[in-house]
């Protein structure tokens, strides 16, 4: 990729924190570098925001809460419908921008651009669906009317794997719903979403219903807007340590919350599953998004008459996997976010191997710029092996054999995270029996992949609560008002 046109795509960006319509520089003055994981490389300075920033930020929701909550719906949805257009028109800025803050390969920039947008395009056909029940009083006389209203000023704290779905998918609602908000999104990529903050302003977001607060100390940003009485919810994409401090923080106020935490996903292939499809689409499973996904498969646990085949056709799928920075030509592994990541990706494998694991491919830290791992894929895992309980969240995939239907149910369920399972079977009773069985908020059944704007993205027990996308999404921004009626 030509260096000037990186230069010209960062160029684009507004470096400021974006508060009721305006850039600004911070309160503080102070800027933070963002870095290019692929060579170490500063990218660009953007407003270190404080909490003075913070505060600016929820007066400019505030303030136009009540107007905004009173435009019609259909206004709402037309805003949203011209930023997706505007979305697609700026696709090629937006995934080189991602791909230089973020690492993934720029095809798959372009389809997260193209999968952030569907959110939007999804909720400007959902704002004018906002409901409401009539009903009889069972005792006959009166009525009882249930309406839904805009929850209010709302923190989206969005994560740096999917700078902008995960920004799309809250702001989608918030604003088909009418709620105002403020946006911390993660130091690690602010720029997509300072550049999706201009573009919903050109499609007509009228100032102050988006502001958007970068930082490098997420609490100087959050702490404030938690103490603040007029913050009605706070919805969070991220790890599940951080999630609960988060809740803890929520409870003072008792605000809305909804939380997209970890995951630990169990692909389960059994013994009459297609194994071109089961390994297609473990590919997929894995290596979408280099494996920093909390949808990823994390752990592969085949029935014992294909475990071998699958871990060595698995291997030789990853293993010619061309790893580079995502600029590059066919490049389809990009580095991971940073150091720290790198080396607990690091640290599972050498874990797993002292436990007896044997490296099928990769299992190394690749080059000297950059934090590169290798596409690794590991079979022999022992049950007490790191990685079966933690969230990889890199390109590394474990290979478990079972033996029976219950074996590999209770193995997949052995997890504190709930969010999604991966199931491949051409059987359709075993199918059915299994998927009921999960404790999980998602499965795949014979994909690997489940994310899409029209259903509902979610998890159970500690991947959290609440769901994004499809029709339960809007819902989490609004709130239930029920009216006695005398007549
Ligand atoms: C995530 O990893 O947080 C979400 C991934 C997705 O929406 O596909």
């Amino acid at each position: 990729m030509d260096k000037a046109r990186e230069q010209q795509v960062l160029e684009l960006v507004p470096t400021g924190a974006f508060v009721g319509g305006e850039w600004r520089a911070g309160a503080s003055g102070a800027t933070f570098e963002v870095e290019d994981p692929a060579t170490q490389e500063p990218l660009i300075s953007v407003a270190d925001g404080t909490p003075a920033d913070a505060t600016a930020a929820l007066d400019a929701a505030c303030a136009v809460q009540e107007e905004w909550a009173a435009t019609p719906p259909r206004e709402r949805g037309e805003i949203l419908r011209r930023a997706f257009a505007l979305l697609n028109e700026r696709a090629d800025d937006l995934a080189l921008l991602m791909t230089l803050e973020m690492g993934k390969p720029i095809a798959e920039a372009k389809a997260e651009v193209t999968y952030g947008a569907e959110f939007f395009r999804w909720f400007s056909e959902e704002a004018v669906r906002i409901d409401g029940r009539w009903s009889v009083n069972p005792a006959g006389a009166g009525r009882l009317l249930t309406m839904k209203q805009p929850v209010g000023p709302c923190l989206l704290i969005t994560p740096w794997n999917f700078p902008i779905a995960m920004g799309t998918r809250k702001i989608g609602p918030a604003i088909a719903a009418g709620c105002t908000m403020v946006v911390k999104p993660a130091q690690q990529t602010p720029l997509s979403m300072l550049l999706l903050a201009e573009l919903l302003s050109q499609a007509g977001l009228p100032d102050g219903v988006l502001n958007v607060v970068p930082t490098t100390k997420a609490s100087d940003v959050t702490g404030p807007l938690f103490d603040d009485d007029r913050l009605r919810k706070v919805s969070f994409t991220g790890s599940t340590p951080v999630g609960r401090q988060l809740m803890e923080l929520a409870s003072k106020h008792v605000l809305r919350v909804s939380m997209e935490l970890g995951g630990n996903a169990p692909y389960l292939v059994f013994g009459d599953a297609d194994l071109d499809a089961a390994v297609d689409q473990a590919v997929i499973a894995k290596m979408r998004n280099i494996g920093e996904s909390c949808v990823a498969a994390n752990r592969f646990h085949v029935h014992e008459s294909v475990a071998d085949e699958f871990a060595s056709r698995l291997a030789e799928r990853l293993g010619r996997m061309k790893v580079g920075r995502g600029t590059e030509d066919g490049v389809e592994v990009g580095p991971l976010i940073d150091g720290k990541q790198r080396d607990k990706v690091a640290e599972l494998v050498d874990d797993a191997v002292g436990k007896g694991a044997k490296v099928l491919t990769g299992g190394e830290r690749v080059g000297d710029r950059g934090y590169f791992y290798a596409p690794t894929v590991l079979s022999g895992i022992a049950d007490d092996a790191d990685l079966l309980r933690e969230e990889i969240f890199g390109p590394v995939a474990p290979v478990k054999s079972f033996s029976t239907d219950d074996e590999a149910v209770a193995a997949a369920n052995d997890s504190e995270f709930g969010l999604v399972a991966y199931v491949f079977t051409n059987d359709l009773k075993r199918a059915i029996r299994v998927v009921e069985a999960l404790d999980v908020g998602m499965v795949g059944l014979n994909r690997g992949l489940v994310s899409n704007p029209a259903a509902e993205f979610g998890g159970v027990k500690q991947s959290g609560f609440g769901r994004e996308g499809g029709r339960e999404g809007i819902e989490e921004y609004l709130a239930t008002k029920y009216v006695a009626v005398d007549l």
